[in-house]
């Protein structure tokens, strides 16, 4: 068999249960990589690890909230001891919900950022080590909503926004380093996420207009090849960037 892109690689993928987490997962398997596959959703997870298994792949689930950030160092812990080296870190896993501003309490507010940047934040930082030996990379997905005012998401658009400046600090702060930390942000993706969106009762729908892509949304696997890209070493210049791929939401 041809040598491969990830062949004798490593790598975490939180959200890997579903939507692009699991797409990304399944890409990298296809590219060599043997896979530690994290999410809060266990069936779906082992759904994940079974379908890369069925491609010859080697996945293993372990079922972790990242929103507890002890939990986070456990599973970075845990894909060590399984897999034996740690290249690359995906931070894929996010969680979303329409609100009103007036209308979030501080349990939904605390619950989108620690799932959207601590857990991530404490994934990266049990996980650098690991990552600086191996000189590999991280990667985050961050949204176009990280750009863009954006009626009734306040604390999710807030948590992106966070999350790409947290890409960019790390960036810095480890420039000396051997570790590449980048973002993405992409626009809709169909995926379960968005695919019954419930809203708030009495929105004004014209706010939520602007968001919708002229160009339509994206598949899960429209995605994957950015992230291969930003994880192995055709990304090797790239540093401290968040990529947008957002079919052009933000280019207007
Ligand atoms: N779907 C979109 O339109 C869209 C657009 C821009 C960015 N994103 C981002 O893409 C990423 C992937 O989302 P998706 O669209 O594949 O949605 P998805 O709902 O299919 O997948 C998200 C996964 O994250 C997992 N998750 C949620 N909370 C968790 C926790 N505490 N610990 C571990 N896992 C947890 C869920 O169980 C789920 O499997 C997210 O970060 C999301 O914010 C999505």
């Amino acid at each position: 068999m041809s040598s491969r892109e990830f062949d004798g690689k490593v790598v975490i993928v939180t959200g890997a249960a579903s939507g692009l987490g699991r797409a990304t997962a399944v890409a990298f398997a296809q590219a060599g990589a043997r896979l530690a596959l994290a999410d809060v959703d266990a069936q779906g997870l082992q759904e994940t690890a079974s379908s890369i298994g069925d491609l010859g792949g080697e996945a293993v689930a372990l079922p972790t909230d990242i929103s507890d950030v002890a939990a986070c160092a456990a599973l970075v812990e845990a894909a060590h001891a399984r897999l034996g080296q740690i290249d690359v870190l995906c931070n894929v896993a996010g969680a979303f919900g329409f609100a009103k501003a007036t209308e979030i309490s501080p349990e939904a507010w605390n619950r989108i950022f620690a799932v959207n940047v601590r857990g991530p934040f404490f994934l990266i930082q049990a996980a650098l080590p690991h990552l600086i030996r191996a000189e590999g990379a991280v990667v985050n997905v961050a949204s176009a909503s990280a750009f863009l005012g954006h009626a009734y998401l306040s604390h999710y658009a807030a948590s992106k926004a966070a999350l790409v400046n947290l890409t960019k600090s790390l960036a810095m702060e480890f420039i000396d380093q051997p570790v590449r930390i980048n973002a993405i942000a992409p626009g809709g993706i169909n995926t379960a996420m968005t695919a019954t969106p419930s809203v708030p009762e009495g929105i004004d729908f014209r706010l939520l207009g602007r968001y919708t892509p002229l160009r339509g949304s994206s598949e899960p696997e429209d995605l994957t090849d950015l992230i291969l890209v930003l994880a192995g070493p055709r990304g090797k210049a790239i540093h401290g960037a968040c990529l947008n791929a957002d079919r052009g939401i933000t280019a207007g």
